[in-house]
């Protein structure tokens, strides 16, 4: 069952309904200021820091779900409703939700009253703009009130929902000229505020939450909504807010256009107030320019126009017309769009992670680049000198950093022996994207210590030994306190109920980790050839040694006559073997290995890809392990503690399906490739989302698995690293466009049914035009030309260069 439906043109998802199974959500903000907002208008606002500058409150967990947001009301005669459903819950005469690329639009009706709101960040200023339009279409004279609210956050958001004995004190706003602002702690020490405005003759306001809903009231009915009368409270300490009402008398076809704006402003220290501090008044100087650039409506669709423009620029790089709109859809817009997100986001603030949660992650962060490094690669390349600053000189690595201050979190500490050589794969992708070798001279500092600097080569050169460094009895890597799979704790053993499994006690025995062992093929291979481009011949041999001995130690130590072998326990026990009751085969090694090519030759390739087909690819994907732990094992750790088809217990683990496909394309599997692909993308499930019940636009972290009770039901959806890994597959393996050190190698692996592919992509300033033929004379023709290797050279920027694959 559907809920809506992509509207391609305008790159949209329009959802016809407030009743998705979740809600549906989009995000709004392109740099510091952002917004999450679902389908019903939920959500909330942020200044960089989602736990650190939260501007509006947001109640996870609640009942009703999805509580606190942008919320307005139209009172029409007796009838309040929502143009957004939520939260006067009323059922509505029409309802359309059309979340597009950094904006969000509602279009509803009840009674002849039309709404239209649309909600946006513009790209230069902290702020959100909630354009609404009201029009009467009955044939008679409407006499109405719109109520808007918004509930204020006091700034930390961990604080503000917990430490209620101080915080019920100190909440304060000014309210001027229709403007409410909230100054909550600005006496102290912050120099920074937020408003809500809105730029027509208001005939009230509340911002006390209390005096706004009254007693034993909630936000879908409150008090002063139904008397038609704001209380004009103003609030001292307990929960602020902030609502305007404007009163409308509208004649058949008039209109009322209103705009609303949220804004975050910061004063320099020496100007916070206007005249003596003691008296409290606030610089509202800054707060009133930036009202002014909004306040009329050309301003606004100027500024949707920018917006427009500045997705079309970043969605250029990559255009695809394949024949099948769903790929279409998926690699053009969405795909595209999430990487995006992921990058603003990293994995702090969607409606599965509170904002209040982790930094960004290492590994995380590196591998999100793979999916928007052709997008912005400059920011890319700051992205890269943040992670590498926070590594330590043995090659090892803090796990994660602050956005904010941008060190090394050592609550969470070190020790994820994957982590170093992610390192390697997104600066090898940084580089091949645009040939800037000037990136491995930047001098970074290790462990975010001054002086420690050394050129970003070494820190790759540390992060490769690093490996090597720390290998185990069978010379296979030992695996620290986790690998890609965090939740396979083979050093942590948790007995105490809600201590973190990944940073419980470490007792640092061999485990090995099959899948870093294969990650050191695959990555030592891009490491070797960047050693060459520098001219370390020596080092780029013994670098390429090195992996073909990791290779050969994966055969004999690490294969276990169907599949890989996942991993040597504290016990020199194998973990993900036919010799074990649960957990006899995991995806990761099976995907990794083969993607490095790891017995390609020799048959072990094309066996595992079997066997991962035979007993972990179900209807839903591809699942992390069969069979599913069905007791928690103390040596195991956290991936035991979840119950069977759960997370890494099982589920469909959406980021490693796309390493099963780039893996069939590696031993030239087309068709099983592209069904993996075919299979957990949005595009293609969107007809299940009654069962899938996520959005259908973007990718979820996990789906449930073939032994979980809700197979085929997915969660955390955007923020995981699936919409990097999806992106590089499809567009790098499958469609076959792949940037490497000298050019653009294109060498696309799809089904039969594909026979008249066309792709733009914008590589290092040059336009490449690329149609893929069917032909029986396979190769690569560039202007007419017939190559004689598989990579197009890298042409000057500003060229367009034309090129026929024959495949
Ligand atoms: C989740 C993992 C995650 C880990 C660290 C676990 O609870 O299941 O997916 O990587 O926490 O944040
Ligand atoms: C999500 C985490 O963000 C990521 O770092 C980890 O690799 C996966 N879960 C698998 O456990």
């Amino acid at each position: 069952m559907k809920y809506g439906y992509f509207d391609d043109a305008k790159r949209e998802y329009v959802i016809e309904t407030p009743f998705t199974p979740l809600p549906w959500i989009n995000y709004l903000g392109s740099n510091e200021f952002f917004g999450l907002i679902s389908n019903t208008g939920g959500g909330y606002n942020f200044y960089r820091d989602a736990m650190l500058r939260r501007l509006t409150r947001y109640r996870y967990n609640n009942v009703p779900r999805d509580t606190g947001g942008r919320l307005f009301y139209i009172k029409d005669g007796d009838e309040i409703w929502s143009p957004t459903y939520f939260p006067a819950k009323k059922e509505l005469d029409s309802y359309k939700c059309r979340h597009g690329n950094g904006y969000t639009v509602f279009e509803s009706s009840k009674n002849g009253i039309k709404a239209e709101l649309t909600c946006f960040v513009p790209i230069k200023d902290n702020c959100e703009i909630n354009r609404l339009i009201i029009s009467n279409s009955s044939d008679s004279k409407k006499e109405i009130s719109i109520t808007s609210a918004i509930e204020f956050c006091l700034w930390n958001a961990a604080d503000d929902g917990t430490n209620f004995q101080r915080n019920f004190n100190i909440g304060e706003v000014e309210i001027e000229d229709g403007v409410i602002y909230h100054k909550t702690e600005y006496r102290e020490r912050r120099n920074h505020y937020s408003f809500y405005a809105v730029n027509q003759k208001t005939t009230g306001f509340d911002t006390d939450l209390d005096t706004f809903l009254g007693k034993f009231k909630d936000y879908e009915n409150p008090q002063t909504v139904i008397d038609g009368k704001s209380g004009n409270s103003k609030a001292h300490g307990w929960s602020p807010i902030a609502s305007h009402r404007l009163e409308y008398s509208l004649s058949p076809g008039e209109k009322a256009e209103i705009i609303f704006i949220l804004g975050y402003i910061e004063v320099p220290k020496s100007e916070k107030w206007d005249g003596p501090a003691a008296n409290g008044i606030i610089n509202k100087k800054p707060a009133k320019e930036l009202i002014n650039r909004y306040n009329t409506l050309k301003a606004i669709s100027d500024e949707l126009d920018a917006l427009k423009k500045h997705w079309d620029e970043l969605l250029s790089k990559f255009e695809v017309n394949s024949g099948d709109e769903k790929l279409d859809r998926m690699v053009n817009i969405w795909n595209q769009y999430q990487c995006m997100i992921t990058f603003n986001m990293s994995r702090s603030a969607s409606y599965y992670e509170s904002g209040q949660g982790r930094g960004m992650g290492f590994r995380d962060s590196c591998q999100d680049l793979l999916g928007f490094v052709h997008m912005v690669p400059e920011r890319a390349r700051e992205r890269i000198l943040d992670i590498a600053a926070i590594q330590f000189e043995n090659g090892g690595a803090w796990h994660q950093y602050q956005p904010l201050t941008k060190r090394g979190n050592a609550n969470v500490g070190s020790g994820f022996n994957d982590d170093p050589l992610w390192l390697i794969g997104c600066t090898f992708a940084y580089v091949a994207e645009t040939g800037d070798y000037s990136i491995m001279d930047e001098p970074v500092q290790f462990e975010n210590k001054e002086g420690s600097e050394k050129p970003l080569f070494d820190h790759l050169r540390a992060s490769f030994n690093y490996t090597l460094n720390n290998l185990g009895p069978h010379k296979l890597p030992l695996i620290g306190r986790a690998d890609w799979n965090d939740c396979l704790n083979l050093n942590c053993f948790s007995e105490e109920p809600g201590e973190s499994f990944q940073t419980c006690a470490n007792i640092e025995s061999d485990a090995e980790s099959i899948f870093i062992a294969g990650m050191f093929v695959f990555y030592g291979r891009q490491y070797a050839q960047l050693c060459q481009k520098r001219g370390l011949i020596d080092e780029a041999e013994a670098a390429t040694a090195a992996v073909n001995e990791m290779s050969d130690t994966i055969l004999k130590h690490g294969w276990d006559g169907d599949w890989f072998l996942r991993a040597y326990d504290s016990n020199g026990d194998k973990v993900g073997s036919s010799s074990c009751t649960d957990g006899k085969i995991f995806i990761e090694p099976q995907g990794m290995c083969v993607m490095a090519e790891v017995g390609v030759d020799t048959g072990e390739a094309k066996k595992a890809l079997e066997a991962t087909k035979k007993y972990l690819t179900f209807e839903y994907g591809t699942c992390l392990v069969a069979p599913a732990y069905k007791e928690y094992h103390l040596h195991l750790g956290e991936i035991s503690s979840y119950p069977p088809g759960y997370k890494e217990n099982g589920s469909v683990f959406c980021h490693n399906n796309p390493w099963v496909s780039i893996a069939e394309t590696v031993v030239g599997n087309a068709d099983e490739a592209f069904e993996i692909f075919r299979t957990t993308c949005p595009a293609y499930i969107e007809d299940i989302s009654d069962i899938h019940r996520t959005e259908p636009y973007v990718y979820s972290q996990t789906i449930a698995g073939q032994e979980a009770p809700t197979a085929g039901e997915a969660k955390n959806s955007w923020l995981t690293g699936t919409a990097a890994w999806t992106f590089v597959n499809v567009s790098q393996y499958l469609l076959g466009i792949k940037p490497e050190l000298d050019g653009l190698c294109i060498k696309p692996c799809l089904p039969e049914r594909f026979n008249n592919v066309k792709i733009k992509r914008i590589y290092r300033g040059a336009t490449y035009n690329i149609t893929f033929v069917r032909s029986d004379e396979k190769g690569l023709w560039v202007n007419g030309i017939k190559l004689d290797s598989n990579i197009v050279p890298a042409a000057p920027s500003g060229s367009v260069i034309s090129v026929e694959c024959r495949f």
